[in-house]
């Protein structure tokens, strides 16, 4: 059993890793020895990222599209011959209660945040089974996802669908010894919590005050829910799957 977080030899896919979240996750699996594709809809920042990283590349993938799953699967098969572990990553969080959500961003969110996942595991389970040597499939939720919040009502509500539907993968991947594993972020300082603050009319003084709320006297920082995620990746967490790992600062206590 492995009995460190090395990821040496392993392939990696990472969605919406341009920046945030999704930028120090494809960092730190680097590090630790990953060849880590970043994809994302913003190429110049992503391939700026990329190249701060050993190992790393960056190919477009808007994941909402299943032709370009499809395609960036393929590729992967090509070039790697391998796929051991896949981050669904990319969201958008747009800030409205039920009554100021009409369908068209109802449906924008839901592609973004779940139709993504669900196009990411499919596609990539085959590739991961070809070798025989499992994998792990991590999915960003978030504490909305388990305790929703009123002014995100489609955010919480896909997040919920991530963490649901990570556990059905799980069951269904476990024989291949393929996991399946949800995060779930509290506040973390990214584009994201900035727009988030914002909308107060006073982005910082709406940070401090998270700070000050959050039971360990901070918002979370992207690398804190990188070494979650380097966890689940790992061999180390090898007997760990359909677990929602909550890293919020105990704020969602
Ligand atoms: N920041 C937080 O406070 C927080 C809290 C809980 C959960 N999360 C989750 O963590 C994940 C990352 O969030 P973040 O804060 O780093 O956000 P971010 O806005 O900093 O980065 C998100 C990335 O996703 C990309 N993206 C958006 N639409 C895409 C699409 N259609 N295809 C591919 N990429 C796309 C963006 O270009 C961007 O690079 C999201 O799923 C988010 O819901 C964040």
């Amino acid at each position: 059993m492995a009995d460190d977080l090395s990821l040496e030899g392993k392939v990696a896919l990472v969605t919406g890793a341009a920046q945030g979240i999704g930028r120090e996750i494809a960092s730190r699996m680097a590090q630790h020895g990953a060849r880590v594709i970043l994809t994302d809809v913003e190429p110049e920042l992503g391939k700026e990222a990329a190249a701060t990283m050993k190992g790393a590349s960056y190919r477009d993938l808007d994941v909402t599209s299943e032709t370009q799953w499809e395609k960036a699967i393929e590729t992967l098969r090509d070039e790697h011959g391998r796929l051991d572990i896949l981050v669904n990553n990319a969201g958008i969080s747009p800030a409205a209660n039920i009554e100021q959500t009409d369908l068209d961003l109802w449906r924008r969110v839901q592609a973004i945040n779940v139709e993504s996942v669900f196009l990411g595991c499919r596609t990539a389970l085959p590739l991961m089974r070809e070798s025989g040597d499992g994998g792990s499939i991590v999915n960003l939720s978030s504490i909305q996802g388990l305790r929703p919040a009123a002014p995100l009502a489609a955010y919480s509500a896909s997040k919920a669908a991530v963490r649901a539907l990570t556990k059905s993968v799980a069951l269904h991947a476990a024989g291949d010894r393929i996991r399946c594993n949800s995060v779930h972020p509290g506040g973390v300082h990214t584009r994201m919590l900035d727009d988030f603050a914002a909308l107060t009319g006073d982005t910082d003084a709406a940070i401090t005050q998270m700070n000050a709320a959050n039971p360990l006297g901070r918002v979370g920082q992207p690398l804190d829910i990188a070494n979650g995620v380097l966890y689940l990746a790992s061999d180390l967490s090898v007997w760990v799957t359909g677990l929602e790992l909550v890293i919020d600062g105990g704020s969602t206590l």
